[in-house]
């Protein structure tokens, strides 16, 4: 079979300025009948594994590969680039080809201009700088901080504070909020699961060995890399666990009012959307002077233009309501986690007015998974997302199942309220004062929740068979368990850490080394995915696959991503996360819903 991908030197094409680089994607078609079409036809029947590997792209030098066609950029077209893919296919594998698109660059385009919209984005990294310098002299000089609005807004952007708050280890007062210490590390490690993920997409763009890659679906062991994408919902229930149980610390007793919603709702946007709206306007301003690439068509590109067209949706987030929605792929989560934060406080605050919690939260949960198994019923889909090569290539464009099932915010919605769920039950029993070590033999319990987690994200397993598409009961059935499952698992998990029902778990993810990671662990899936793009935007040939190389490619993609981090914590999250607090604390006391009860807290909540 040709291969799929193919890429000339774009350096030393260009060279003249009349040279020209293209990128081309075809399709192989043929006249009279051919075998290998029928046998490469057949190969890419079976979607969940191997690439449509009739469907090709390929980097050519036209200056130099097709030289008899071609004459310099005026006489390129469908025509010209056709002919010269049509005569070296019919050379080696008596094959023709059908050009679908198409986009070239010659030397003139290296200069890329810049627009007023750069400008502006200077601009704002400038104030931004100017008020961290001013804050920070502010700080260091002025001893006798009073508390005025302008001191207050000042000492925000102080460095010094916001590093101390980075760095701080201090444990949190409330002896209840100690016992959250293992979220840090489960935090930490889902970040890393993501960023390993999204470690995949480099090879499902532009890898040289593509077969190696579609033999990785027949090791089973594999399949945790594929399905991992189950634990988002271990961030979900996260989520709902701190809304929920914040809202019960900070007002024990007391009765809610609605107009809590709307605070909560504006306090949690602001404290969210600042770093956000930052990443989302250098990405669509600043980032395109890592172009042109030779691949810049299939990567940069296409975030850069949907984040200029559509960056407003990522704002609002309802970002994941759209189809091709590629403004940051994985901001998905973001928009969720707002959703389902606007539904769990509405939730919370109807809760504690009526006193049938159990009631209300068993028949929302039954309402969730019935949403996730009634659409996927609806829309014929797969229930969980399916990482198909051929999808991936184009980053799930129009993959239904992933653009619905997975992203939506009513499929996820069971997990949130199995969150809320866990957070009440973990506040009640805390003021129960129970004696854990009645419980001890619990643990067990608790230790096999592990292997299943590992089993319920293998069991995605099945959807990769070389099979029919499965019965539509059976996606049906597994859509309504296989998200609740892992929401439930994981909330044992966290319940049996906060307890500390046993210790083997808990020393892992409440050891120390967590606790200034897991602070910045929402700058870095902001940032880790531009990296991710800026990686197969800098190849100028196509990448080897090998496990070694990937695991390496997301070690460095992780810590490049944590050392943005810092400076995006330091300059843009964390004033920001203050000045919220700073707006919120002048009313009375008890409107704080996230309230950072101290430096610590401040960040769990965030992702
Ligand atoms: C592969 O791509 C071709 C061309 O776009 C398309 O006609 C065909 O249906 C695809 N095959 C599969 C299995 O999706
Ligand atoms: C490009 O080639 C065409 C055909 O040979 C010629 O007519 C045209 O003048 C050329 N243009 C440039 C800019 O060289
Ligand atoms: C390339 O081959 C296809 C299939 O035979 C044909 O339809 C097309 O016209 C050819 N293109 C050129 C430019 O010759």
């Amino acid at each position: 079979m040709p291969p799929i991908y193919k890429l000339d030197d774009y350096d030393s094409c260009l060279q003249k300025p009349s040279d020209v680089f293209c990128l081309l994607h075809f399709t192989l078609v043929s006249d009279e009948p051919s075998e290998l079409l029928q046998i490469i036809e057949e190969y890419s029947e079976f979607k969940q594994s191997h690439f449509n590997h009739t469907k090709l792209r390929y980097g050519v030098c036209v200056t130099k590969n097709c030289q008899r066609y071609i004459y310099n950029k005026t006489s390129v077209s469908d025509e010209t680039l056709e002919g010269c893919l049509n005569q070296s296919f019919w050379e080696e594998y008596q094959l023709r080809t059908k050009i679908e698109h198409y986009s070239c660059s010659s030397l003139s385009d290296n200069d890329v201009e810049i627009d007023f919209a750069d400008i502006i984005t200077g601009f704002i990294v400038l104030v931004l700088i100017l008020l961290n310098v001013c804050g920070s002299l502010y700080d260091i000089y002025d001893t006798n901080k009073n508390e005025g609005m302008l001191a207050c807004f000042l000492l925000s952007f102080s460095i010094k504070r916001n590093w101390k708050m980075l760095t701080s280890t201090k444990r949190p007062l409330d002896p209840r909020l100690q016992r959250l210490k293992s979220l840090n590390g489960l935090r930490c490690i889902l970040a890393y699961g993501v960023i390993v993920t999204h470690c995949i997409i480099p090879y499902l763009v532009a890898a040289e060995n593509v077969h190696d890659y579609e033999l990785l679906y027949s090791d089973i062991w594999k399949h945790m890399l594929f399905n991992s994408s189950l634990m988002m919902q271990t961030f979900i229930v996260i989520s709902g666990f701190f809304m929920a149980y914040k809202i019960e610390i900070s007002f024990k007793n007391q009765q809610l009012n609605w107009s809590m919603v709307p605070k909560g709702i504006i306090i949690r946007y602001l404290r969210l959307t600042p770093a956000y709206a930052f990443i989302i306007l250098l990405t669509a301003t600043w980032f395109k002077f890592l172009g042109p690439a030779p691949l810049w068509e299939v990567t940069g590109k296409i975030m850069i233009s949907d984040c200029r067209r559509r960056w407003w949706l990522n704002l609002i987030y309802m970002n994941n309501y759209v189809y091709d929605s590629q403004c940051l792929l994985h901001s998905w989560y973001l928009a969720v986690d707002m959703q389902m934060l606007c539904l769990g406080l509405v939730l919370c605050v109807l809760l504690k007015t009526y006193r049938l919690k159990r009631k209300i939260l068993t028949s929302l949960f039954l309402i969730g998974i019935t949403m996730a198994a009634v659409h996927t019923y609806i829309r014929d889909l797969y229930p969980i997302m399916i990482i198909w090569p051929s999808e991936g290539s184009l980053y799930f464009k129009t993959d239904p199942t992933f653009n619905e099932i997975y992203k939506m915010g009513h499929a996820n919605f069971a997990s949130y309220i199995i969150g809320i769920s866990l957070g009440y039950f973990v506040y009640k029993w805390q003021s129960k004062e129970i004696n854990i070590k009645k419980y001890s033999n619990y643990r067990y319990i608790h230790w096999i929740v592990g292997p299943l987690i590992i089993a319920s994200i293998m069991s995605g397993a099945v959807f990769y068979r070389q099979a029919e598409k499965e019965p539509l009961y059976l996606r049906v059935i597994y859509a309504s368990l296989a998200k609740p499952t892992m929401a439930i698992l994981s909330a044992i998990l966290i319940a049996g850490m906060i307890f500390k029902l046993e210790s083997v778990y808990r020393i892992f993810f409440e050891s120390n080394i967590w606790l200034i990671p897991s602070k910045l662990t929402y700058s870095v899936y902001l940032v880790h995915y531009m990296y991710v793009i800026i990686y197969i935007n800098q190849q100028t040939s196509l990448i080897y696959f090998t496990m070694f190389n990937s695991i390496v490619l997301s070690v460095c993609i992780t810590l490049v991503s944590l050392v943005t981090a810092v400076p995006l914590f330091l300059f843009v999250e964390a004033p920001f996360t203050e000045l919220t607090k700073n707006l919120v604390k002048k009313p009375r006391k008890n409107v704080m819903i996230i309230k950072a009860h101290n430096d610590n807290e401040n960040h769990i909540s965030t992702l």
